[in-house]
């Protein structure tokens, strides 16, 4: 199968995949890049909603943009940490700040941290280590241990996760990060020490926050906006009376449905109502564009270049030209929708030998299964 298009196997049916390279979206990239620089010219926490339907490559767009923080490719000029997290667990957390604190532990990981730890070990100018004696010592220790043969208990500590007594003894610290008030303490601790590492920001690539009205009760997903409110609201007190604290900066996924209707609804059920317009005035909204015909034509000629058997001149056959434009318009520039129907396509394609596929075959097989004017799937 799949030979006579010089493939290895169909390269649409394979959910993302190592091999796939991820599709630079130029356009999208530069007004992040937009934001998130004068998000640093701000004293205050900051917070963008990226809106976009299931799909259309919201959880693409962070990780590129986490890749590019990473890099340096934006916000080069400023000294921030950045890390991508799911809002939730397939089993949701009883304790949601808890997890919020943990969940920056691990995904800045350890070699994050290492980075830190060496920097507090080298710290020698003194105001910045007269500021470190003032901040959480259990914190500091622990931080002070990593990048050590110490490593392995302080970071069993830092990341909240159980620890024996003998474990904590051989870090020296006292109390554990258990409760949702201690690692709300701790976070706050960890941000006035990222500052005084010269932290301009730390930026929070948060995915799927729609699933938050999955979560187990209207309760549970009104405690989880809190959670976030509280930590925006705490760093922004600080930093509003003079404070040296790293700030936060979130940029948050969401579908634009969830966003607009089911997270106000959700807070006026709960009694929060009164959350809401703080909740709204905070944010920017970045509404995500579908994949323009250049964009699909990328995403199908990358995907087929990772399957061909043989290398070739024609990057983009057994489709020709007229095909990009076409199933653009009918998958509405939705990527997921995009691969699926050209899945299909290729596969039937491939069943009757058709050697080219253009518009027209294309459009014929998507109308014979009448999948032409699916709004919805
Ligand atoms: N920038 C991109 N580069 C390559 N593939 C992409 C890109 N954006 C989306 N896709 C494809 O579309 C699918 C859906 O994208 P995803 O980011 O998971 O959407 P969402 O998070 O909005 O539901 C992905 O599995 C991937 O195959
Ligand atoms: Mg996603």
């Amino acid at each position: 199968m799949y030979e006579q298009f010089n493939l290895r196997s169909n390269p649409f049916l394979e959910d993302f995949h190592e091999d796939f390279p991820m599709i630079d979206r130029e356009e999208v990239s530069r007004d992040l890049d937009f934001f998130l620089n004068g998000f640093m010219k701000q004293a205050s926490p900051q917070m963008l909603a990226i809106l976009g339907d299931y799909g259309i490559g919201k959880t693409f767009v962070l990780l590129q943009l986490l890749k590019k923080l990473k890099e340096g490719k934006i916000l080069g000029d400023f000294k921030t940490l950045s890390l991508y997290m799911k809002v939730l667990t397939p089993k949701p957390p009883t304790k949601y700040f808890h997890y919020l604190y943990s969940e920056t532990m691990n995904r800045l990981g350890l070699s994050s941290l290492r980075l830190l730890s060496k920097e507090i070990r080298g710290l020698r100018n003194k105001p910045r280590l007269a500021r470190l004696q003032e901040i959480d010592q259990d914190l500091v220790k622990a931080l002070s241990c990593i990048g050590t043969d110490l490593e392995s208990p302080a970071w069993s500590f830092l990341r909240g996760a159980p620890i024996l007594a003998s474990q904590m003894k051989k870090i020296n610290v006292d109390s554990k990060i258990t409760t949702d008030e201690r690692a709300e303490f701790i976070y706050i601790e960890f941000l006035k020490t990222l500052d005084i590492l010269g932290y301009k920001s730390l930026i929070l690539l948060i995915d799927e926050f729609e699933y938050i009205l999955t979560a187990t009760g209207a309760k549970r997903s009104a405690q989880i906006i809190v959670s976030f409110k509280d930590l925006f609201d705490k760093t922004n007190e600080m930093i509003g009376v003079g404070e040296n604290i790293c700030k936060p900066v979130f940029i948050i996924a969401c579908t634009p449905g969830v966003w607009r209707e089911g997270i106000p609804s959700l807070m006026n059920s709960v009694g929060l109502g009164g959350i809401y317009p703080f909740w709204e005035r905070i944010y920017s909204t970045y509404t995500l564009k579908p994949f323009s015909d250049d964009e699909t034509r990328r995403l199908v000629t990358s995907r087929l270049q990772a399957r061909r058997i043989k290398t070739t001149n024609d990057a983009i056959s057994p489709f020709t030209h007229d095909f990009f434009p076409f199933i653009t318009k009918v998958t509405q520039g939705i990527p997921r929708r995009t691969l699926r129907r050209t899945a299909f396509v290729l596969d039937i394609a491939d069943q009757r030998g058709i050697e080219r596929i253009n518009r027209d075959e294309a459009e014929n097989i998507l109308k014979e299964f009448n999948l032409i004017k699916t709004n919805k799937e």
